[in-house]
């Protein structure tokens, strides 16, 4: 049973158990109806205490029955277990502390008294996953707390300390606060002894759903809510729906209104929109877990760090551990780097505190943590140690040589390389099975992404501990096999081609880009190309010309570089930039480029439709996602999704591109494939759809 019963003098308590956050699976559901029977039942039982063992009350629906919505909705099914709440003969007090969120919020709701203990974080987080809360979160919550703030708080989404809330004029959600967490099962079977007293007569007991609930200026408010909305939220339809649910609530009886409620969650369940956010929030979880590395698999301790390089990335990885209260200590060659290394992440928290982001002492407590060096003793005590310098082997032997001179038994290895072979690296050492990649993406401070590349050699609990790392680090960790670009920058290479080859045939940057920021991306491949510099792909060009000579690609890059165009570094790329000024203007410059390209290909430019354009650069991720998959580079493709949603700008609302895939439909994806390859001036051989796609298809599954 995951709800316990216990009888303490004449009151019955019911302790939800189903850790972690007592979520409201079917058995807990049951629990808790047949512990309402068994107390209802008792003549000793006067009144009857909820409450949740551990760390809350409830957290909500059960993640185990997230995408299994007959096992959600089997009875007893929330609202049945509200119902139950609410026809108890006896009075029911919820006592609520630490997590009262989404679903165990609306089954407090359901009680007859609520009383919680300070600190209690109070949500109803259903927007988050496109939803509105679905066992009358949307009707009761107005009716103790007011339509504007129960409207604040399920748009969006945000927990709210129960001290606040309990301070608040005229709420009616706690009858009363404890005096501390620990007091509150004595405060609430006390509580219940007074309330039975006073309802020993049979009176009827209080009803949330009784309540009134009304606003005074009710049109203008929910305009003004809607507008709100519609300005912060436009690619997802739950927040809108939310201010419908509650303005039902005003207008409505309590039970039409929960049938209103009820026909908007169900509806929304069905969005592409909140697909997508239910497929994120379990990819994010499934992708800090490695198939074949188990909970019994023991992390190593981390408690100092080294960075090698203080370049670009060498200062965020280090501001990452530093905001972590980890002790870092950079190394560099030269004095001279060192000391511009740390003037940048100096000015980088300066920025923050100057933003009112950064409280002062907080900066200084982090730069206390930061040690420089010269020389590769000081490393010699690190738990973890980044490299993040120059991308040249020859470089990278030099410092892991050094490394496994110096570094302590048991020490991890990670080198930040974007392009080199892991396992090469590791070779340089004798301890290949302490040496993993972990992929920042610039600016390592603010990214969300970390691939952490795993070496054939990779001991496991060096990945369990690196993905532990990330945790801490708030990063979010997906694990990549060994291949040129990891999962990402594999995939975006071919996105890059197709952008090259529409604009051969007569596409411009400025369409290409407008196209797939309509799609959702944050930056089209043009304008991201000028941030992150076009030499980047100019010299991996070069080196794939060696690798596979007459791989077909559009060369109006190259040409680009040539004139020393590199973006906005240079001031100028795809797009012309004025100087200080990040504003991409339309360039005639390479608009000619493009065209004498164009000729000389011999191609005919013709109008390409934004439709095409966005397929050609998210079906082209998606190929080579698949066949990421077949090679075992990524382990779900979920893990992919995640990359393309934290490190690449993809829209958040599609899921990633496997996700949105998967919603297109496989089978439409494989038809379009095969049409691109009619295509003379694209590469056929690319859209050959993956074996993974066909196979799929053939068996009418998906991705996810
Ligand atoms: P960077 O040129 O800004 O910094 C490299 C730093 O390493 C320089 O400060 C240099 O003085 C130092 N360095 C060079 N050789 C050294 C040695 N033997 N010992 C100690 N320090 C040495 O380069 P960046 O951009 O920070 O890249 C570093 C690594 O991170 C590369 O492997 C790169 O591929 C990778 N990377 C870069 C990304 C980016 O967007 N810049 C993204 C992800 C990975």
């Amino acid at each position: 049973m995951t709800a316990e019963y216990k009888v303490q003098g004449d009151v019955a308590v019911i302790t939800l158990n189903n850790p972690p956050v007592n979520g409201l699976g079917y058995d807990t559901r049951l629990g808790i109806t047949n512990a309402l029977e068994k107390a209802n039942g008792d003549p000793a039982v006067k009144a009857i205490v909820l409450t949740g063992a551990g760390k809350a009350f409830s957290g909500g629906a059960d993640i185990r029955e997230f995408n299994d919505a007959s096992r959600a909705m089997r009875e007893p099914n929330l609202n049945s277990v509200i119902a139950a709440l609410e026809n108890s003969r006896k009075p029911v007090v919820a006592a609520i502390h630490s997590v009262c969120m989404g679903g165990g919020l609306e089954l407090a709701l359901g009680a007859h008294y609520r009383i919680a203990a300070p600190g209690t974080k109070v949500a109803l987080p259903e927007v988050k996953l496109g939803l509105i809360p679905g066992a009358g979160g949307t009707q009761r919550l107005p009716r103790v707390l007011g339509v504007e703030t129960a409207l604040n708080i399920i748009v969006s989404g945000e927990a709210i300390n129960s001290e606040m809330l309990a301070g608040l004029p005229g709420q009616k959600l706690f009858d009363q606060l404890a005096a501390t967490p620990e007091a509150l099962l004595d405060e609430a079977v006390s509580l219940a002894q007074k309330v039975a007293a006073q309802h020993a007569d049979g009176a009827p007991l209080p009803l949330v759903r009784n309540l009134p609930c009304s606003h005074p200026n009710a049109e203008a408010y929910f305009q003004f809510a809607r507008n709100m909305v519609k300005g912060m939220a436009k690619n997802f339809p739950a927040p809108a729906k939310c201010v419908d649910a509650v303005e039902y609530a005003t207008k409505l009886r309590f039970d039409d209104g929960m049938a209103k409620e009820r026909e908007i969650f169900v509806n929304l369940m069905q969005t592409p929109e909140c697909k997508a956010l239910r497929h994120i929030f379990m990819a994010e979880r499934a992708a800090s877990k490695i198939p074949d590395v188990g909970s019994d698999v023991k992390p190593r301790d981390v408690k100092t760090v080294g960075v090698i390089g203080a370049g670009t990335m060498g200062g965020g990885i280090a501001m990452n551990f530093l905001n972590a209260g980890v002790p870092v200590t950079i190394l560099e060659t030269k004095q001279e780097a060192l000391d511009r290394g740390v003037a940048t992440i100096r000015k980088n928290y300066e920025a923050q505190v100057k933003k009112g982001k950064l409280k002062q002492d907080k900066y200084e407590q982090r730069m206390a943590l930061l040690k420089t060096t010269l020389s590769y003793d000081d490393l010699k005590d690190a738990d973890l140690i980044i490299e993040a310098v120059f991308e040249e082997l020859g470089v990278k032997e030099a410092v892991f040589t050094q490394l496994d001179k110096v570094a302590k038994p048991g020490a991890i290895l990670a080198s930040n390389t974007s392009t080199l072979d892991v396992d090469k690296i590791a070779a340089f050492t004798q301890r290949p099975q302490d040496v993993v990649g972990m992929h920042f993406f610039s600016p390592a401070n603010v990214m969300k992404l970390l691939e952490v590349v795993r070496g054939k050699a990779t001991a496991k609990d060096v990945l369990a501990t690196v993905m532990g790392v990330a945790k801490k680090i708030k990063k979010t960790a997906v694990v990549s096999g060994v291949c040129d670009g990891f999962i990402g920058n594999r995939m975006i290479e071919q996105y890059s081609r197709q952008a090259g080859f529409l604009l051969d045939e007569g596409a411009t940057p400025q369409q290409v880009d407008k196209a797939i920021e309509k799609f959702g991306f944050a930056m089209g491949p043009f304008r991201m190309g000028d941030l992150a510099g076009n030499d980047i792909g100019w010299a991996i060009r070069k080196r794939r010309a060696v690798e596979k000579p007459g791989m077909k690609y559009s060369a109006t890059a190259d040409k680009l570089c040539e004139l020393g165009r590199f973006g906005q570094k240079t001031g100028a790329g795809w797009y012309d930039y004025q100087p200080g000024k990040r504003d991409a203007i339309p360039s005639e410059v390479v608009t000619k480029l493009i065209e004498d390209h164009r000729k000389a290909l011999g191609i005919t430019p013709r109008k390409i439709s934004d439709k095409e354009i966005v397929e050609r650069l998210v079906f082209s991720l998606v190929n080579e996602g698949a066949h990421i998959l077949e090679d075992g580079i990524a382990s779900k493709a979920g893990d992919i999704d995640m990359v393309y949603l934290t490190g690449y700008g993809f829209p958040i609302w599609r899921g990633g591109p496997m996700q949105y895939a998967d919603q297109v439909g496989l089978f439409s994806v494989a038809e379009a494939m095969k049409r691109f390859a009619q295509n003379p001036n694209d590469d056929a051989a690319f859209w050959e759809p993956a074996p993974l796609i066909k196979k799929l298809v053939a068996q009418g599954k998906t991705f996810n």
